[in-house]
Order: structure tokens, then sequence, then C-alpha cells
């Protein structure tokens, strides 16, 4: 049985206590008062040593104070010892250096700041079964809390905050000692079940820190909140936005990036790029605080050299990942058929669910490493370099979001939580090429070659209505062509934005997209490059100035734009010129069709 919770006042979490008891086989651990049980029984007496002897007495018995406040190490691990170990780090990873180095500027060094820290014998105890936990288990600690210290540092936070977030960092993952160890082992792969057990050491070590320590309450509380994220998808409470306080925010992004910095290539450049992989997921001033860092020291090597094969094997991997994930799209959307999560909690987990996996497949689609991409480009050294680090965290992103459905499962009915499981499991598989093949070629009726994966089935079924798309952030506009075209039987889908735009084409069947060019965000060219990959059969034309002309040639000439017409538009030739679309969309949809239907009947 996993016992995770705390209870620091009357019962002893056993996996804190089987820590503590190995580590005083070795060192000397003993009582700093006697502890009595909740009747008044004294159960240890002060000066005792902590022995396995023990164990028994102290578990049965519930304490009249915490286990934690009544022990303390002989020489365990104190600020110098945190010290040696904050610059040990900066020799050895130079990009830590550097940002210490620039968050020193004509402020109190970041060393200084830690070096203030103060920790009674609880926490000294917990850092030091931090230590024993792994080799690089404190380090990671110290790690963390050199890298807020210079954030904070950064955003002007005052000295007393900047000291409060450096004991924060330092403490980050303390309620990890309340973790059956087999859980948090390195080498294991956590189902996304097993994921409730590590899911709940941010808040233990909350509460740890505000019962055991006379710190201010923004210590506890950014310990808490150390893996949300500003947009919502993090953990525990997926608290948001300025509901994660500042010292929480740091240690969020500070906790992500301390891993890629110890990286041999390029560390920098990963963390600066994990950071902004999925938009508004850290918040905006931590982000440009890290950009801005790297750019100013041009003494970090750039972008690593691919080698030819290597640039090939990051290609095919980005690749794989693209079929992986429109299989998880599509997963996703049979989900929505389901009468059974068709309402209530269910279904609020599902469209949240399709949200994030929306965000995360529009995240891959920025990076530009989809299967559009030609082999030129390919080979260019700075894309390669995104689509190995990219790729990575993509898929780190979709196992997130594995976990955190199968968390949430957790409040719904069993049959409803089943319904899950094999979105849960695709979420957290491996891409694999040879899986993704095959449900492929289960499709009867699609292509098996380049993007065919994101084709959605039911596009490739004969439409029963011609529908069309307008996009266009003028709301005249889309009212003026609306009113124009309803007279034609299309069925009109209309959208302010190209985000708006993928969002509505995820979900029908749209022969024809006519889209303005300069918009808000992204650019009509960017929209119809991205539909040409995803729904290769869906007719594009731009509508827009003809100042624009020059900017599209490009884009007509790759194929991405069948035809540019300017505004003001020609009412009686516009709606020729979407019939004849919509004829050439048919016409193509029949030669999609027509090899794959000879390969379904051989
Ligand atoms: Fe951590
Ligand atoms: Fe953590």
């Amino acid at each position: 049985m996993t016992d995770t919770t705390l209870e620091p006042t009357s019962s002893v979490n056993t996996h804190y206590l089987e820590r503590v008891i190995d580590l005083a086989e070795e060192r000397h651990v003993a009582a700093t008062e006697d502890i009595f049980d909740t009747r008044g029984m004294k159960l240890v007496a002060k000066g005792t040593r902590i022995s396995r002897s023990l164990k028994e007495k102290l578990i049965v018995h519930k304490l009249h104070k915490s286990l934690e406040s009544c022990i303390a190490l002989q020489d365990g691990v104190d600020t110098i010892a945190i010290m040696r170990e904050a610059h040990r780090i900066a020799e050895a990873f130079a990009p830590i250096a550097y940002i210490v180095e620039e968050a020193s500027k004509g402020r109190q060094s970041p060393f200084e700041v830690m070096s203030s820290i103060q920790f009674g014998n609880a926490m000294s105890m917990m850092l030091t079964l931090t230590e024993r936990g792994g080799e690089a288990a404190l380090s990671h600690s110290v790690m963390v809390s050199l890298l807020s210290t210079c954030l904070a540092s950064k955003l002007g936070l005052d000295a007393k905050s900047q000291a409060g977030v450096a004991l924060s960092g330092l403490l980050h993952d303390i309620g990890e000692l309340y973790i059956e160890p087999k859980f948090l082992h390195p080498e294991r792969r956590l189902m996304p079940s097993e994921w409730r057990h590590v899911i709940v050491h941010p808040r233990v070590g909350q509460m740890l820190i505000a019962d055991l320590e006379n710190y201010p309450v923004a210590v506890a509380q950014a310990v808490g909140e150390h893996h949300e994220r500003f947009n919502g998808a993090g953990y525990p409470a997926r608290l948001a936005g300025r509901n994660i306080s500042v010292p929480g925010q740091i240690l969020s992004v500070a906790e992500m990036i301390a891993e890629l910095l110890g990286e041999q290539d390029s560390p920098l450049e990963r963390a600066e790029l994990a950071l902004r992989i999925i938009p508004n997921e850290h918040a905006f001033s931590l982000v440009s605080a890290v950009s801005s860092t790297l750019r100013l020291h041009h003494s970090v090597p750039s972008v690593p050299k691919q080698d030819g094969a290597l640039a090939d094997e990051a290609n095919e991997r980005a690749k794989i990942l693209f079929d992986h994930i429109a299989v998880v799209v599509e997963t996703g959307d049979k989900m929505m058929e389901l009468p059974r999560l068709n309402a209530g909690k269910a279904r609020e987990l599902l469209d949240l669910t399709i949200k994030r996996i929306d965000t995360i497949q529009r995240a891959f689609y920025s990076t530009g490493l989809d299967s559009s991409r030609n082999e030129d480009a390919a080979r260019d050294q700075e894309i390669m370099f995104e689509a190995i680090v990219a790729t990575r965290e993509i898929q780190w992103r979709l196992r997130d979001l594995a976990r955190d459905v199968a968390l949430h499962c957790a409040l719904l009915g069993a049959a409803e939580a089943e319904s899950f499981q094999p979105l849960i499991a695709m979420l957290d598989a491996e891409p694999d090429p040879s899986y993704l093949a095959r449900r492929i070629a289960e499709r009867p009726q699609q292509k098996t070659s380049g993007c065919v994966t994101a084709l959605s089935d039911h596009m490739l079924s004969a439409p029963a209505q011609r529908t069309l798309l307008l996009v266009d952030d003028e709301p005249n506009v889309i009212s003026a062509l609306v009113r124009l075209l309803r007279p034609l039987g299309f069925r009109i889908l209309t959208a302010a934005s190209g985000e708006a735009a993928l969002d509505i084409l995820a979900h029908n069947d749209v022969g024809v997209i006519l889209s303005d060019h300069r918009m808000p965000g992204m650019t009509g060219v960017e929209l119809l490059s991205r539909v040409k990959t995803l729904y290769p059969a869906t007719v594009r034309l731009v509508l827009s100035g003809f100042a624009d002309v020059n900017t599209v040639t490009d884009a007509i000439r790759l194929g991405a734009i069948y035809k540019f017409l300017t505004k003001p538009w020609n009412s009686d030739e516009l709606g020729g010129i979407l019939l004849g679309a919509f004829d050439k969309h048919e016409h193509d949809l029949g030669n999609l069709l027509e090899p794959a239907a000879s390969t379904a009947s051989a």
C-alpha cells in the first residue's frame, strides 16, 4: 500500500520514516526532545538515537508533535554545503555561470543571496535525505535555487523576496521524501495511473514547510506551485496566470530549464526553445528574462552541427511524431461521438483534453517541422536543432497530458473513465512507426503517404453539401460575403482568425476556404500553407488587397494557394470562381481516393 498522506502532527509517514531509519543506520540521528503520543505516553526519551527498533512504536502511535520537529541529524547538510554545491554547479555548467554573472550586474550576487539562507534541523534532515536519494538529487535542488534566485533578481524582486525564492528553490522537492521510492526511480517509466503518487509532492512540501519552519508564507506557497503552468496545464491545482504567485512562476521556469542547462549541446538555446514551445505556458516576463540572457552571451556556442545522418533521423522522428499526433487527434474526435461522454464532468474533461491536444498540435506546426518542409530545409542546421528539441518537448507535453487526464478520470464513473483509456494510452505512448503504419493502413479510403494521417475520416466521404469557410478579421467583410454567397446554396462557416479557422477545419468537412491575407496573428498565407498540409483536398483561395499580391506569389508557386482574388471583389465573378473551386475540390477528392480504393480492393 502506498501512503502519500501527510499529517505531521499525528501519523508518521512511513516512507519518510524508512528514509530516516536508513540514514540513522549510518549517521547520528537522535531525538532532540522527549517524544510523546497523543495520550501523553512517552515513546522516546530526549537524546535517544533513532534506530530500526523504534520503527513500529513510531508508526503505531499517533504522536503529540510531528516526528520531523523532534529529531535531528548531526552534521547534516548546511548552508556551507549548499554554497559549495552552488559554486560547483556554476563552474561545471557554463550557461549557468552566464546566467549568474548576468544576474549579478549592479546587484547583489545570487550567491550572496543564497548564502543568507537559514534552515533548522528539520530542513537540514530533509536536504540530507534528498542528497542520499540519488546522485543528482541535491544538485537539482541547488540548481533550481540558484536559477530561481537569478530570475528573481532579473525581475527586480527585493532582497527579502529573493531570499525567499532561493529557499523555495532549495526545498521545492522535499515532498518527494514522502513518496514510495519505486515511483521516483529515474529508470521507471510511470504509468499515467501511477502519477497520482507523485503529483502530491508539491502540496506535501508546502505543508511541511508551513508546519516546520517559520518562513514567510510565500516560501511554502511557491513550493506548492512549482509544477503549475501559466496556461493552467500544470499540477496539482491547475492554477493559471496571476493565480500563481510570482515566486511560484519563477520556480516553475527554473525547475523546467534546470535539467536542460546541463545538456552538452547549446543548453541555453534548448532551454529557451523549451520555454516558448507552448505559447503562454510560462509568464512572458520570465521567458524574455531567459531569452535576453541568451542574446547577451554571444560566446555561447551556436547550434550544434548536425551531420546528414543525424538530420535524416531528426527529420524522420518529427514525421513520426506528426503522424502520432494525428492519431491522437483522431482518437479524441472519435470519443466525441461516444454518448456516455456527452455530458457532465466527462464531457468537460474531454473538451479540455481536446483543447490541450489542439494547443500541442498547433505548437508542433508552428515549429514548421511537419511534413510540409522541403528537404533543403531539413538540412538547415537551425531547423534541425529545433526539430530535435521540439520533438522531445512535444512528446513530454503529450505525456504530461496523459497523466493529467488519468488523474482526472478518478473523478468520473468507472465506465466513463474506461472510455478515456485508449486516449490516455495514445498520449502516453512512445510514437511507434509500425503501429502508426498499421493505423493508416486500416483506413481503407486514405492514401498512405505524406501527410495522409492528418486527413480526417469524414473528410474522405463525399460531402452532402458544399461547405465554404470564410476567414477575415473584418466582420463587415464576412457579412457582405455571406449575404452575397448564401443564394448559391453553400453551407457557409466563418472565422475571424487563422487559429479559429483551424479549429473549424478540425471539426468540419470544408471543401473550399477563402481567406483574407493580412490578419492579426496568423496570416492568410500561413493559414493556407497549414491547410495544404492538413487538408490537402480543401481548395484554398486568398481574397486580399492588391498590395499583397507580391507577398503571396511564392505561396501560389508552391501550391499553397489555388487563386488570389483582390478586394474589392467583383460580385458577379466571385460566385463563379467559388463554384469552379468546388468542382476542383470534388475532382481532386476523386483522384485522392482512387489509388487507395484500388489498394483496398486488392
Ligand atoms: Fe524538481
Ligand atoms: Fe517537483
